[in-house]
């Protein structure tokens, strides 16, 4: 069975796709050093899949770590999900993100290139197009200057694999820029867990739902969209996941040295009202919400086309908003 390594897999969207890796007949190594997570995900892991899984715990900046993986498995691929995340924080502590962000990568292609495996599969990201001046964008639309040190991980890490991949280092990449990922495992044992106060919308709802929070504020709703509030590519973690098992499918057969970037979202723009409302009518509940003032540095509106992934990857979401936030807040209730 061939082995992915997955690193950052104990994270929200590495553990709904070793699940769907698993469902595909891999098998997942999972190496993360929960500095956003929790071990309990690999146990939840393991009662969805009714099985025990491979789990290191180590930093993938560490290469030790890595080549004692490499000795216990033959590994074919690699995942790397493992980053920091939070743009807020990135502008506060800009060396973390680029020490992290773009030194697990550096670590990780060396470490690729002397242990002859050959495909790769990065989480990239949407926020390379900021806010871009048409829509919906295509992966040939142009990036724009980085809004945050870590939007500017993600870019440098592109181009990082845009010029390695040319070096004739022997490795296949797809770069995955996901749009905004939400919804959580079905059973309801996996999801996003965040640490401390969400930045994010949909745990800010789920928390305010479950009382954690007192209230949530919509940043703004005078923007020029259909309701004012701002406008995202809501994509559902499960389809989201499916996309990496989709892209190793396709490295198969191409030859090394290849290199292609795919926009993951489900080709729809929804605002922020939109998903409250929904949020509201699928859970049969009201969320305590106002009116607040714009957050700075808020990208207006941005959706996807999903036009190449559909046809070159053969893939498709196959999850609505409803499922997303029906599956938000099983999660959230069973925290
Ligand atoms: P997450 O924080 O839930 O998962 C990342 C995991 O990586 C965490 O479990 C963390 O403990 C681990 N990690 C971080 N640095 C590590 C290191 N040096 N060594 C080992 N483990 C490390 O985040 P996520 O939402 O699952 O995001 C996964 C990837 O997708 C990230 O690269 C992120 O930048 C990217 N991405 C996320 C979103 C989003 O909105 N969630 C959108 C676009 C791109
Ligand atoms: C979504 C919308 C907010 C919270 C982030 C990262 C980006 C990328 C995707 C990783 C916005 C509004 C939010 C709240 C609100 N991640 N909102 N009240 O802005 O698309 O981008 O995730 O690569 O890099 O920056 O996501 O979830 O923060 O916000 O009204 O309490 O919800 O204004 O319009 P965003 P988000």
């Amino acid at each position: 069975m061939n082995k992915i390594l997955i690193t950052g897999g104990a994270g929200y969207i590495g553990s709904h796709t070793a699940v769907e890796l698993v469902k595909a007949g891999l098998e997942p190594i999972i190496l993360d050093d929960l500095s956003n997570s929790n071990e309990k995900v690999l146990d939840r892991l393991e009662e969805i899949l009714e099985r025990k899984l491979t789990f290191y715990k180590g930093d993938c900046n560490d290469r030790s770590i890595l080549d004692q993986i490499s000795k216990d498995h033959k590994i074919s691929g690699v995942i790397h999900f493992a980053a920091f995340k939070a743009v807020g924080e990135s502008t506060e502590q800009p060396l973390k993100y680029y020490s992290n962000n773009i030194g697990s990568l550096l670590v990780l292609l060396d470490f690729m290139k002397e242990n002859s495996i050959s495909d790769l599969v990065f989480s990239s990201s949407c926020t390379v197009y900021g806010q871009p001046d048409v829509l919906p964008v295509t992966e040939s639309t142009p990036r724009k200057d980085a809004e945050s040190p870590y939007g500017n991980t993600k870019k440098i890490c592109e181009d990082i694999l845009v010029d390695y991949v040319k070096s004739k280092a022997g490795i296949r990449v797809i770069a995955l820029r996901y749009f905004n990922p939400v919804g959580a495992h079905p059973s309801g044992k996996i999801g996003e867990l965040p640490i401390g106060k969400p930045n994010n919308l949909v745990p800010f709802i789920t928390q305010t739902a479950a009382g954690i929070r007192e209230k949530l504020t919509v940043f703004g709703d005078d923007y020029d969209t259909p309701d004012g509030s701002c406008v995202r590519d809501f994509i559902h973690v499960m389809d989201l996941a499916d996309a990496h098992v989709k892209a190793f499918t396709y490295l198969n057969d191409k030859p090394s040295g290849f290199y292609d970037v795919f926009n993951v979202g489900t080709g729809n723009g929804n605002t922020v009202l939109e998903v409250i409302h929904t949020f509201e009518r699928v859970n049969d509940l009201k969320l305590n919400y106002e009116i607040g003032p714009r957050r700075a540095g808020d990208v207006v509106k941005i959706w996807a086309d999903t036009k190449k992934i559909n046809s070159v990857l053969g893939w498709k979401p196959s999850k609505t908003l409803e499922d997303s936030m029906r599956d938000s807040w099983n999660w959230q209730k069973g925290l």
